[in-house]
C-alpha cells in the first residue's frame, strides 16, 4: 500500500467511525427517557436519605457500592413495601440478629426511600442485577406444595438447604422445630395470628387446599 493509501484509509476509517459514533449517541440519548420514570420531589429527598445515612457502603445500587448487604436496585419487587418499611426503620425487631443496624430513620425519611427505591425498581437495567437462581433441578417433578412455594416465591425470604434470601428463617428442619401442619395453615394465611408481630406477609389468597398442600410441604423438612 502505498503512503497516499495509508493515509486516506485512515482518514477515511477515522471519518466513518466518528459518524457512527454520532449516530448511536443520539439513538441512545432518544432512548434514555423511556427506561426511567418521572423523578418526583419524594424520590429525590429519598435518594438524600440514602446519602446521608451512606447505605451505600453496606449495599450495592445499579452495580455500585459495597458487597457486604443485598443489592437494592430492584429490591422493591422482591419485598412488600409495608415490610420495606418496618424492616428499614428496625431491622432487629423484623429480623433478631441481622447484621443490617439500627440507624434512626424516620418514618418519614422510610417512605422517602421507599418511594427512591420503586423508582430504581422502575428503571430499565436490561435485568441488572441478575436473579438468584432460586430453583434447581427443574426436570425433577414437583410435588403441588412444592409448586406453591416456588410461585409464591417464598424462597425470596427463606431459605432451604443454603438456597435462598435471608429476611424470615431458614425452613431447612422447620419440620421438626413446627411438626402441626394447622399451625403452619394458620401461619401462611395470616402470620400475625399465630406469631404478634410478624412481618411475614399473609397470603390470604390461597384456598384451603392450597394452604394445606404448602402446609404439607413445609412439614416434611425434618
Ligand atoms: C453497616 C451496613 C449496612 C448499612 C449502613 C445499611 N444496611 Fe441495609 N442491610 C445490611 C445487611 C448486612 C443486610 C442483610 C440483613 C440480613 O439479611 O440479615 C441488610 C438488609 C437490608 C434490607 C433488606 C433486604 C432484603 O432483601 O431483605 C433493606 C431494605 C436494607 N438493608 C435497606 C437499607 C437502607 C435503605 C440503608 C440506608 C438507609 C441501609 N440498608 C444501610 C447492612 C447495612
Ligand atoms: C417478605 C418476606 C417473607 C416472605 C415472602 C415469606 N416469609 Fe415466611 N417468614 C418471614 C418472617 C420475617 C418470618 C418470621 C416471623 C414469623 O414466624 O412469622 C417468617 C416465618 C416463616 C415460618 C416459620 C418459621 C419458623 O422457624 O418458625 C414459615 C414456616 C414460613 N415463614 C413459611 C413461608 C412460606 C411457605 C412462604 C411463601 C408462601 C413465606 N414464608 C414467605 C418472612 C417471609
Amino acid at each position: 500500500m502505498s503512503n497516499n493509501a495509508a493515509k486516506n484509509l485512515f482518514i477515511y476509517g477515522s471519518l466513518l467511525c466518528f459518524v457512527v459514533l454520532i449516530i448511536l449517541t443520539v439513538d441512545t440519548m432518544g432512548t434514555l427517557k423511556d427506561r426511567a420514570p418521572e423523578i418526583t420531589e419524594k424520590v429525590d429527598l429519598g435518594k438524600q436519605v440514602w446519602h446521608k445515612y451512606d447505605c451505600i457502603g453496606c449495599h450495592t445500587i445499579f452495580g455500585n457500592g459495597s458487597y457486604f448487604a443485598p443489592d437494592m436496585t430492584k429490591v422493591t419487587e422482591r419485598k412488600p413495601l409495608d415490610y420495606l418499611k418496618k424492616f428499614i426503620m428496625n431491622p432487629r425487631a423484623v429480623k433478631p440478629g441481622t447484621a443490617m443496624p439500627v440507624l434512626g430513620i424516620s418514618a418519614e425519611e422510610a417512605d422517602n426511600l421507599i418511594a427512591f427505591l420503586v423508582w430504581t425498581s422502575k428503571v430499565d437495567t436490561n435485568g441488572w442485577p441478575p436473579k438468584p437462581i432460586l430453583a434447581l433441578g427443574g426436570n425433577k417433578k414437583e410435588s403441588a406444595g412444592e409448586a406453591l412455594f416456588r410461585k409464591n416465591d417464598c424462597a425470596a425470604c427463606h431459605q432451604i438447604n443454603g438456597m435462598g434470601g435471608t429476611a424470615g428463617p431458614d425452613l431447612t428442619h422447620v419440620g421438626s422445630k413446627r411438626p402441626d401442619i394447622n399451625w403452619h395453615m394458620r401461619h401462611l394465611k395470616n402470620p400475625q395470628s399465630v406469631v404478634p408481630d410478624s412481618a411475614m406477609p399473609p397470603f390470604e389468597d390461597l384456598t384451603e387446599d392450597e394452604l394445606a398442600d404448602l402446609a404439607g410441604y413445609l412439614i416434611e423438612f425434618k
